[in-house]
C-alpha cells in the first residue's frame, strides 16, 4: 500500500475564530476528546469575556475549515489555555506550534505576564509542545483527571504548567 505523509506546513492561515467555524471546531475536539464539547458550549465559551480563539487553516485556503484551533483567556496580566486541538488526520504537521506561537505573540502584546495550562500527565503530544515553548510544572492536580473508558478506569493527575513572558 502507498503511504502519504503530510508534509509540515509553511505559511499558514491563523484568524480569530468565527461563528461559522464553530461546528467544525466542535468535530476537531469531539475527535481530540473523551468529552468533546457541542457547538452551543463551543460558541459560549469563545463568546466569554477575554476570550481568544484563533484558528489555522490552509495556506492560501481562507474559505476552508479550520484544520486546528487554541482557545485561551485572559483575566488582567495573567491568561490560560482552555483547550487547544488539531484534527487527527492533520497532527504532527506544527500546527499546534503555529496556533501556540500565535496565541502567545496575542496575549505578550496585550500585556500578559504569564500563561498557565493544565495538561493530562499520560498526554505526552501535548506535553512536549509545551515543554518545547519553554512551558515549565508549576504544580499538580492527583486525580484531576477520571479514567477515560471502562478498561482504564485510573485516574490520572493533571500538570499544571506555567510560561512566563520576559
Ligand atoms: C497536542 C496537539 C494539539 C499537538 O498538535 P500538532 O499539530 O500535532 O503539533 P505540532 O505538529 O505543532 O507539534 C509540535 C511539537 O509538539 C510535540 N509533539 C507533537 N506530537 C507529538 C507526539 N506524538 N509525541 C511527542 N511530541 C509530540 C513535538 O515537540 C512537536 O515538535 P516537533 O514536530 O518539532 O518535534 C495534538 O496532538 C492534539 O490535538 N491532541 C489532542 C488534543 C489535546 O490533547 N490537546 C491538548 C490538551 S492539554
Amino acid at each position: 500500500m502507498i503511504q502519504f505523509f503530510q508534509t509540515k506546513l509553511t505559511s499558514p492561515y491563523i484568524t480569530g475564530a468565527t461563528s461559522e467555524d464553530i461546528p467544525q471546531l466542535s468535530t476537531i475536539h469531539s475527535q481530540s476528546f473523551t468529552r468533546g464539547w457541542s457547538k452551543n458550549e463551543l460558541g459560549k465559551l469563545i463568546g466569554s469575556q477575554g476570550a481568544l480563539c484563533l484558528v489555522l487553516r490552509q495556506e492560501g485556503k481562507i474559505d476552508q475549515p479550520p484544520m486546528g484551533f487554541v482557545l485561551c483567556r485572559q483575566a488582567s496580566d495573567e491568561a490560560e489555555i482552555i483547550t487547544i486541538a488539531t484534527e487527527p488526520k492533520n497532527r504532527k504537521r506544527g500546527i499546534g506550534r503555529f496556533l501556540m506561537d500565535a496565541a502567545i505573540r496575542n496575549l505578550q502584546s496585550d500585556r500578559v505576564k504569564s500563561l498557565f495550562l493544565e495538561v493530562d500527565e499520560t498526554n505526552a503530544s501535548a506535553i512536549g509542545l509545551y515543554r518545547s515553548l519553554g512551558f515549565v510544572q508549576a504544580g499538580e492536580r492527583k486525580g484531576y483527571y477520571s479514567g477515560q473508558s471502562d478498561d482504564e478506569k485510573q485516574p490520572t493527575n493533571a500538570l499544571v504548567m506555567r510560561l512566563d513572558f520576559q
